[in-house]
């Protein structure tokens, strides 16, 4: 059966004309004018995009006394109703846990997911048997992508020569570290030091991860990869300190890449503040949210290039886990959702204002990421051959954002009242309709695991200019006869 998008207007990082697009068995397999098929979806006046690409979800993650709400049902449901096709959850070996054995774990939650997925696996200790794994990891699971925390000190941190030698493993199998950049000692000693004055509530979370934690610990990752000559992706970067850091190291050539937060775009920290508890504590996550100094850095990053990816970090925790950290700020879980949300949020406050193209906005919710991610052009694109990943967006269709009416299974939104414009008609995952006109029909169990390819184009770039400048003997004339 063939699927025709017909009287659109299609919209990729780099082009933007009027054509159908005809999808036969899950991929695209037409682009043209006038096309027929068995089956319709009418685009007038709608944008035929990529769908969106979240490459940080923690779904059903076991963390901080608890497990994160949203699973691979309801986070994948919620992804799609907002335009998101595919995500990259985290994988997360408990310290002394094998991957292969975490891998499992994550195998099994998965097989509910609504859309396409893949995993980053994490580095949450090293020992010969990580760097063993790391190889399996990568050549039979095609999982080329590796997550370290250098926060959460005493559970999921990893020290400076943890992280060196993963760097120089992920180096020699064509993998790409992340890092969770914030200084976690020094985050540890300032909780310490607030809660024994008396600084128990959800503000003193703010106030015991300043951007400076943020902006050393960037720069020290940056240093140590290109030391390890490997590139590097820094996750939920929120604030000018770890931008500048990013910012500079591109600028003289290294190969890093920035992902802010919908939440750190569009929310500041004055929530924080609220008299109301709950309000607070729901918004609690790691970084925190920040100021408009911050705010305005990270739009400009995404205008400039300096920064690449729009992610959401979705990590959902109901009021009542929230509720673990009343009287000690330090135990509220961290997380915030974001997945049904991210993309007509982005919209509304980056293209609407005018701040991103309709190109940037593809670019940056999708295609950037497929090509870091090495999965382009199968995601990420409106090609033939690509995956029918789509959504087809009505910049003209509206809602206020209500936890009422959201697909995620949590009780709150952090972006409740906002008044969003730009919205999905339809969402097709693989040439399946998901979405059809706000009503969510998900299929349990039909997202796909998507395998990566080590030694993407970076990689190999970044490998050859390391081995060309590598410190080598120099090769002498004469050597005189040694003095002793
Ligand atoms: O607060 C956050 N970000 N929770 C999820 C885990 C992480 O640090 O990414
Ligand atoms: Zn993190
Ligand atoms: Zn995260
Ligand atoms: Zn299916």
């Amino acid at each position: 059966m063939t699927t025709v998008i017909k009287n659109g207007t299609i919209v990729t990082a780099d082009l933007t004309y009027k054509a159908d697009v005809a999808i036969d068995g899950g991929k695209i397999v037409e682009i043209g004018p006038d096309l027929k098929g068995d089956e319709t979806l009418d685009a007038t006046g709608c944008y035929v995009m990529p769908g969106g690409i979240d490459p940080h979800t923690h779904l059903e993650m076991p963390f901080m006394g608890t497990y994160s709400s949203d699973d691979f049902e309801s986070g994948t449901r919620a992804a799609l109703s907002g335009g998101t096709t595919m995500v990259v959850d985290f994988a997360l070996p408990a310290p002394g846990q094998g991957l292969l054995d975490a891998l499992q774990m994550w195998d099994n939650k998965s097989t509910r997911a609504h859309c396409d997925y893949s995993f980053h696996m994490a580095i949450t200790w090293w020992e010969e048997q990580v760097f063993n794994e790391m190889e399996t990891v990568v050549r039979d699971r095609g999982i080329t992508t590796f997550k370290h925390f250098m926060a959460y000190k005493g559970a999921l941190m990893v020290n400076d020569d943890e992280m060196y030698a993963s760097f120089k493993r992920c180096a020699e199998l064509g993998a790409i570290p992340l890092v969770h950049a914030e200084n976690g000692d020094v985050v540890a000693e300032l909780q310490r030091k607030l809660m024994e004055e008396g600084n128990t509530g959800p503000e003193a979370h703010a106030y015991s991860r300043p951007p400076e934690v943020e902006g050393e610990a960037t720069n020290r990752a940056i240093m140590i990869a290109d030391m390890a000559g490997v590139p590097l992706y820094v996750v939920h970067t929120s604030c000018e300190e770890s931008h500048e850091a990013i910012r500079r190291a591109r600028m003289l050539g290294k190969r890093v890449w920035g992902e802010p937060l919908i939440q750190h775009l569009t929310l500041d920290e004055s929530e924080y503040f609220d008299k109301d508890w709950d309000h607070a504590a729901r918004r609690v996550m790691s970084p925190p949210f920040r100021n408009q100094r911050h705010q305005d850095s990270l739009w400009a990053g995404l205008q400039s290039g300096s920064l690449s990816v729009v992610a959401t970090d979705h990590c959902a925790f109901t009021t009542d886990q929230k509720r673990y950290g009343v009287g000690d700020f330090t135990k509220i879980p961290n997380g915030t959702g974001g997945l049904e949300d991210r993309l007509p949020m982005l919209w509304t406050y980056g293209v609407g204002t005018g701040r991103l193209t309709p190109n940037e906005f593809v670019a940056v919710t999708s295609t950037n990421i497929a090509k870091i991610l090495n999965c382009y052009p199968k995601k990420g694109a409106v090609l033939v051959g690509a995956d029918a990943d789509l959504v087809v967006w009505d910049p003209e269709k509206e809602k206020t954002i209500a936890a009422a009416n959201q697909q995620s299974a949590i009780d709150y939104n952090v972006f409740e009242g906002k008044h969003v414009k730009g919205l999905p008609r339809f969402t097709l995952t693989r040439g399946r309709v998901a979405v059809h006109d706000g009503e969510v029909r998900g299929e349990e169990g039909h997202g796909q695991f998507v395998k990566r390819d080590p030694n993407g184009a970076v990689n190999r770039a970044l490998s050859s200019w390391k081995e060309l400048t590598a410190p080598r003997p120099v090769e002498r004339t004469g050597i005189p006869a040694s003095g002793v």
